[in-house]
């Protein structure tokens, strides 16, 4: 099975070149090549490579950017998703497109589960997912959205390798947001739920692949350092004393209720994802 990627050079699709590959013949595409912009250049790329599934992972995912650049957020996130479904459905392909926790408005008091319906939340960034969601699912029948959140991988960027950059020593105790709550995923985690997805072809519709149980921004914090070895004090802080351009949902938490309703394999514990993660990118 050929499966190609697109924005295979991000985080994600560095991950998935490198855990799928021994399974699946995986050609990953990205800029300037494969932009997925111009609905000429994917026919091209897509005809050159004739894959059987495409994993479209390229986006514009720099949320705090989305507020002030808004065309150009909806120019990837929702147009340039539509140009890779459109693509997909012209050329017979089956697409899983990869998507976000932001979709929500973030406000619910439990895990949102697959059937719980998206608004495209509070920010340009969610809203223009929600957009190339929308657009997946109309013009390409044979389509998994996989939905995750909270997400690192090797070589970030991520909150790992931020919170592991701040704890050099110089700061006695960091503040660390404790009222947000989500599941931190390890692309890794992803590949291998995705690795289930792609070995049932019939499989279609909307999938949660974040890690399982739950925490906040500082629990997460107080899990790296752990890990790591590092005696790092966290202090637990409000949303309101780190104001940012988009605001961050209150609630990340997924559920993963399709996954099981399709007889798949439950995602990892989160701590049990970071802790293999952090082994092979922060050996002690
Ligand atoms: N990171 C997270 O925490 C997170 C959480 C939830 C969901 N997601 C979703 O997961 C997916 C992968 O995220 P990621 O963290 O791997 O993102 P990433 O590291 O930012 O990778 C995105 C890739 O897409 C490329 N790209 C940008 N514009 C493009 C275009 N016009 N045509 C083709 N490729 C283009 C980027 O290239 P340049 O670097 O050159 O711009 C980059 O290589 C995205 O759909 C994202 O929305 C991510």
């Amino acid at each position: 099975m050929k499966v190609l990627l697109t924005g295979g050079k991000g985080m994600l699709g560095r991950t998935l070149v490198r855990e799928l590959g021994g399974d699946f013949e995986v050609v990953s595409t990205d800029l300037p090549e494969a932009d997925i912009t111009d609905e000429d250049a994917i026919d091209a790329v897509f005809a050159r490579h004739a894959p059987d599934v495409v994993i479209h992972c390229a986006a514009m995912t720099a949320v705090d950017r989305c507020e002030t650049e808004r065309d150009m957020a909806f120019r990837l996130n929702a147009r340039g998703t539509a140009n890779v479904a459109a693509a997909c459905a012209r050329q017979g392909v089956r697409l899983i497109a990869i998507s976000t926790d932001y979709v929500f408005e973030g406000d619910a008091d439990r895990p949102y589960a697959e059937f719980d319906r998206p608004t495209g939340g509070r920010t340009v960034y969610g809203q223009s997912k929600f957009a190339g969601e929308e657009a997946v699912r109309s013009l390409c029948p044979n389509h998994v959205i996989a939905r995750i959140s909270w997400l690192y991988g090797a070589g970030g960027p991520s909150f790992v390798h931020a919170m592991m950059n701040l704890a050099d020593g110089s700061r006695p105790v960091l503040k660390v947001v404790a009222d947000q709550h989500g599941n931190p995923t390890s692309t890794v985690a992803v590949a291998q739920a995705l690795r289930g997805i792609l070995r049932r072809p019939n499989l279609c519709g909307t999938f949660h692949l974040t890690c399982e149980s739950e925490t906040t921004w500082a629990g997460f914090a107080k899990e790296i350092f752990r890990l790591a070895g590092r005696t790092q004090a966290v202090q637990p802080c409000t949303t309101d004393e780190f104001p940012r351009p988009a605001p961050r949902p209150k609630n990340s938490r997924l559920e993963k209720m399709a996954l099981r309703l399709a007889g798949l394999p439950p995602m990892p514990h989160w701590k049990d994802a970071l802790a293999a993660f952090m082994a092979a990118e922060f050996p002690l």
